[in-house]
């Protein structure tokens, strides 16, 4: 099969599209046949192998997983003697990050918990786009900010491929959502619901004077402290992402700060997981979520939407189209 591999850290430049061996599904796996997948920030400094505690995870001096990606979406092609949940013929998506990465292929052996059968109303490409960037939003949200109806909730960052999710999933619940992002991204803030919309270009919302209930930082920068200062008095920050200042602050003052008064303030670690994954693909099916996707490339070009996600301003997520049979 095609895949692209990479053996050491670097650049883009280092992955490359070859021919290896199409996987056998053991006891407990799924065969898949990969017709998309997405590209993300993680993705990008996996393959790098920098910030190199990244390394305790991907392998410390070479990676541990040759062929890298994470969320992808496509058809079971068969299924090992203990699968129970799927059969061939089956349409699937899910997060690869939790059993060895290898979504830029054109086949991926799993295990059945990885993977969820796919929004019916998705196609390969939306699909691929949902399962972590969806995920990280929902938990931040849900169960790291405590989201409740009528809630004032602000989105740092909601133009990107976290923040595309974190504005839906957030009016799913019924909030109140404010969207912060850069002009061009304005209006399409507001066609996936947000009810107010900030321009990060013209105005600081730190410095504004309004208090919300619930910040959920996907991307950008502000001090901690302005932050807090934005948060209503039982409010919750959750860092998922940004700066790195931005995400070593929320590690280590993120618990001092909370300790002192009754804000909550902290960072999230995804934890992908099948009912997640369930969760999402009902939110999608009621038509309630819906992926925001910027680029396509296909699997010979993943070097390249590796660049363009390096860059910083994907609007929504960016998906590697997988042949078939010869055609896109
Ligand atoms: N905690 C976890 O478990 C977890 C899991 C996955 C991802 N993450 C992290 O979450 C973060 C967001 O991921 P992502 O996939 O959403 O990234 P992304 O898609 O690459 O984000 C790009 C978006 O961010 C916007 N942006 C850039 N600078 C901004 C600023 N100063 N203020 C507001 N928006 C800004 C860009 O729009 P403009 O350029 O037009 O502003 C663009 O639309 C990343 O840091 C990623 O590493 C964390």
């Amino acid at each position: 099969m095609k895949a692209i591999v990479y053996t050491k850290y670097g650049s883009p430049d280092v992955l490359q599209l070859k021919e290896v061996e199409k996987p056998t599904p053991k006891d407990n796996e799924v065969l898949i046949k990969i017709h998309a997948a997405a590209v993300t920030i993680g993705d990008v400094i996996v393959v790098k192998g920098e910030p190199f505690p990244v390394r305790f995870w991907s392998g410390l001096l070479e990676p541990n997983n040759k062929i890298p990606g994470k969320e992808m979406a496509g058809r079971v092609e068969a299924v090992g003697t203990n699968v129970t949940q799927f059969q061939p013929g089956d349409e699937v998506f899910g997060d690869l990050s939790v059993c060895g990465l290898g979504a830029f292929a054109e086949y991926v052996s799993v295990p059945e918990n990885a993977i969820a059968l796919k929004p019916a109303n998705l196609t390969f490409e939306e699909a691929a786009a949902v399962p972590e960037s969806a995920v990280v939003a929902l938990q931040g949200l849900r169960d790291k900010g405590k989201i409740q109806p009528g809630q004032k909730v602000l989105i740092n960052g909601a133009s990107g491929g976290v923040g595309t999710y974190a504005v839906q999933i957030a009016k799913s619940f019924g909030a109140d959502v404010t969207a912060v992002c850069s002009t061009r991204n304005l209006d399409m803030a507001r066609s996936i619901g947000a009810d107010h919309v900030i321009d990060y270009t013209q105005e600081d919302f730190t410095q504004n004077g309004q208090r919300y209930d619930l910040i959920l930082a996907a991307n950008g920068y502000h001090p901690l402290s302005d932050y807090r200062r934005a948060l209503t008095p039982e409010g919750f920050y959750v860092g998922t992402g940004g700066a790195m200042a931005q995400t070593f602050q929320g590690m280590l003052l993120g618990p001092i700060m909370s300790m002192t008064g009754s804000k909550t303030m902290g960072n999230m670690l995804v934890k992908p997981n099948k009912n997640d994954l369930v969760f999402m693909k009902e939110l999608l099916e009621a038509g309630k979520v819906v992926p925001v996707i910027d680029r396509r490339y296909p699997l010979s070009e993943v070097p390249e939407a590796f660049r363009y996600v390096e860059e910083g301003h994907a609007q929504g997520k960016v998906v590697i189209t997988v042949e078939q049979n010869g055609k896109i």
